[in-house]
Order: structure tokens, then C-alpha cells, then sequence
């Protein structure tokens, strides 16, 4: 934090009005389906983005980061409109959804400085979009309620920059707590956090680092078969969203899917929800192996029904399972690359990491990150 200071001193020739924190994310379970209705279960984590911002008189918005060279320099007006592939697309998005529901803002100094690996599905975008909207709603007073900064943020995403994605990642860093779990029913919003208490084990990090090319356009692609499934089977079934029908219903009426793709799309969503209905129960008993299990499932679902896995991660949830001292591992997030995460036994993490990057290089050629990970609290200011 001290150099997001300096260096904010150096490149602005003052001092920031405030600093900014917003966590990223894993999800423990419940993936693919905050986008059908279903029930999720994701903790903020500790590493994340911050903001140094000041207001400036110039009416002019600046966007500087630490970990990319762009920036951009605009003037102050009532509307923006994404141009190209740069990060600063996601405060302007921001920014651009603040103005047009009619808040006003002077012009800002800001730079971004993230600790996050990017792109590798620990939601750095969700991140930068709750990390502006707070920052917004603070500066300005404009006392925007904590859940609309997660929808607005949700929107920006699908809007702005064009991904259907659901509110888990956007509601996760802005509701985090330190050692709780979100549960969180993606239909009516309605959470509880869940006191994480793994015992003997350490969450764990994998990162395939495999860049994730076309991970958008495979998300969308899988979030309009959840809607062609839904449309087939609500010919009979009574339900708004996948995850409103049960696994007998599901099966009892999968004929009028005609796309054997769809159904296993579906069938996946379906069992998914069920799978964190019982990974909740079994954590409030304290019965970590058996969530352990659920999360090896959730895996195999993702893997074989959903297809969004791949090699990367497959060998690391299949050298999870052989490790003894590991008693579950998933991919978590989008999936195509990313990370995995997996529960360790505590006195063996340095070995984990050691024979886990040793296995992995063999077989893809490259290395993963291996890091234990804390469950930290949501977006905040810190200074
Ligand atoms: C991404 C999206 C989320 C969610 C996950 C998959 O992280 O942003 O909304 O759909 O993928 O569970």
C-alpha cells in the first residue's frame, strides 16, 4: 500500500484522497449456476485490488494502473462506450452507469494497483467493477445500497463489457467476511455466511496458468444452452429457472430435450444445485471429508457434463485425489484454465506444492501457482 502512494504522489503531484480494497474470489461450490437460479457458495479471499483516487477540478477522469502500461485521459460526460480490450473498460463501465442513473461525479485521479492474478478466474473483473462502484458511492455519498453495487456492478459485465455472466463474483467481493463462507440463492438474493472452519486443512489455490483464450465466448455460449434446456423442458415443468426443478422432475421429463448437448448442460445445473444444498448441510456438521467429496463430484460434473474443464485442470483435481493428505479439489470459477482449488492437510502443504508442481510439469509441460489462501472480508476503504 505504501507504493500505490508514492506512486500515486509521482505520476499526480498530490496525495490520494483515499485508498480502496476489493478481494477476488474462489467459489467452494456451486458453479455454473448463479446464472440459473441456483444456490452458490463463494468466499472472498485476500489478495485483490486497490484504488488511490482523488477528486480533481479539470473534469477530466484519469486511469492509471500498476500492472499495465495504458492509460487513459477523459473528459468528463455524460456517457462512455467501451473501446477496445483495455482494463480501464471496467471503471469507466462503472462510471458510465453511475452518471446515467443520474449521480453526478467531479473529475477523479485514480490508479489501480492489483494483486490478483489476471484472467485466471479469481474474478480480478468483478474485483476493479465493486472496487469503483464503492469507491463511488464513498466519495459522493451517494448511499447506493451494498446489493445494488453488486447488481449494478453484474451489470456493467453484461452490459458494457459483454459477458452474460451471473451475480456470484460481484456479490462475493462486496459481502465477504474473514473465515465465512457466501451461501447465496441467486434468485431472490437472500445469503447467510457460513463460519468456514477447516480444522486441520488449508484452502488451496491452484493456478493452471493456462491463458484462458475464448473463455467469454464458450461462458455465453453455455449460458444460452441453460436457456434453450429451460425453454424445452418448461413445455411441461412448471419453473422459472433451471435450478427451480429437482433431479427427479429432471429426469422424468428430459425427453423433451431433443440435444443430448442440452441435457447434459442441464443435468449438470440440476445436480449442482443439489450437490451445495448437501455441501451446506455437511459443513454445519463439521463433516469436512464429506464436503471434500462434493467437490470432487462438482468436478466430474463440470468436467463431463458441462464441459469446461481441460487437461490443465483435470490433472490437478486427478493428483489431488491420489494425495492422501488432500480431501477434495474442483476446479472453481468460469473453468477453461483458471484455477482449482483443493483442501490440504496443514503440515503437508509444502510437500502438496512440491509433488503437485512436479506432477503437473510433467504432464503439461509448464508449472502451477500453488499458494494457501486466506478467506478475507469484502470491499473496503483502508485509508
Ligand atoms: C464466472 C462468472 C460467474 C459464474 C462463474 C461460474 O466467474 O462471472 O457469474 O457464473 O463464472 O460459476
Amino acid at each position: 500500500m505504501a507504493d500505490i502512494k508514492e506512486e500515486f504522489q509521482k505520476r499526480f503531484q498530490k496525495k490520494p484522497d483515499h485508498i480502496f480494497f476489493s478481494p477476488g474470489r474462489v467459489n467452494l461450490i456451486g458453479e455454473h449456476i448463479d446464472y440459473n437460479g441456483g444456490q452458490v457458495m463463494p468466499c472472498a479471499i485476500s489478495l485483490g485490488t486497490y484504488l488511490a483516487i482523488s477528486r480533481n477540478t479539470d473534469k477530466v477522469l484519469r486511469f492509471q494502473c500498476l500492472n499495465f502500461p495504458d492509460t487513459a485521459e477523459l473528459h468528463l460526460q455524460n456517457s462512455y462506450t467501451k473501446s477496445g480490450k483495455e482494463w480501464f473498460n471496467y471503471p469507466l463501465g462503472i462510471l458510465n452507469e453511475v452518471l446515467g442513473l443520474g449521480y453526478s461525479v467531479s473529475g477523479l485521479d485514480m490508479l489501480f494497483d492489483g494483486n490478483l492474478p489476471i484472467g485466471a478466474g479469481l474474478s480480478s473483473s468483478a474485483s476493479i467493477e465493486v472496487l469503483m462502484t464503492y469507491a463511488l458511492d464513498q466519495l459522493f455519498q451517494l448511499e447506493i445500497p451494498k446489493v445494488e453495487i453488486a447488481l449494478l456492478s453484474k451489470k456493467v459485465e453484461n452490459e458494457f463489457i459483454g459477458v452474460n455472466c451471473g451475480i456470484m463474483d460481484q456479490f462475493a467481493v462486496t459481502f465477504g467476511e474473514r473465515n465465512k463462507a457466501v451461501l447465496l440463492n441467486c434468485d431472490s438474493l437472500e445469503y447467510q455466511l457460513l463460519p468456514l472452519d477447516m480444522g486441520a486443512y488449508s484452502l488451496v489455490i491452484i493456478n493452471t496458468n493456462k491463458t484462458r483464450s475464448l473463455a467469454e465466448s464458450k461462458y455465453n455460449e453455455r449460458f444460452a444452452q441453460c436457456g434453450a434446456a429451460l425453454k424445452a423442458l418448461r413445455k411441461e415443468v412448471d419453473a422459472n429457472n433451471l435450478c427451480d426443478i429437482d433431479i427427479e422432475t429432471f429426469h422424468s421429463h428430459k425427453y423433451l430435450i431433443s440435444d443430448p448437448v442440452l441435457e447434459k448442460r442441464a443435468l449438470h445445473v440440476i445436480s449442482e444445485n443439489f450437490r451445495v444444498n448437501k455441501a451446506a448441510k455437511v459443513l454445519s456438521e463439521n463433516k469436512l471429508r464429506e464436503f471434500g467429496q462434493l467437490m470432487y463430484e462438482s468436478h466430474q460434473s463440470l468436467k463431463e457434463f458441462y464441459e469446461v474443464s481441460g487437461i490443465e485442470l483435470d490433472t490437478i483435481v486427478a493428483f489431488c485425489k491420489e494425495y492422501e493428505d488432500c480431501i477434495g479439489a474442483r476446479m472453481t470459477g468460469a473453468g477453461f484454465g483458471g484455477c482449482a482449488i483443493a483442501l490440504v492437510e496443514k503440515n503437508k502443504l509444502e510437500h502438496f506444492g512440491k509433488s503437485l508442481v512436479e506432477f503437473y510439469k510433467g504432464k503439461i509441460g509448464h508449472e502451477p501457482t500453488v499458494f494457501a489462501s486466506e478467506i478475507g472480508n469484502g470491499v473496503r476503504q483502508v485509508s
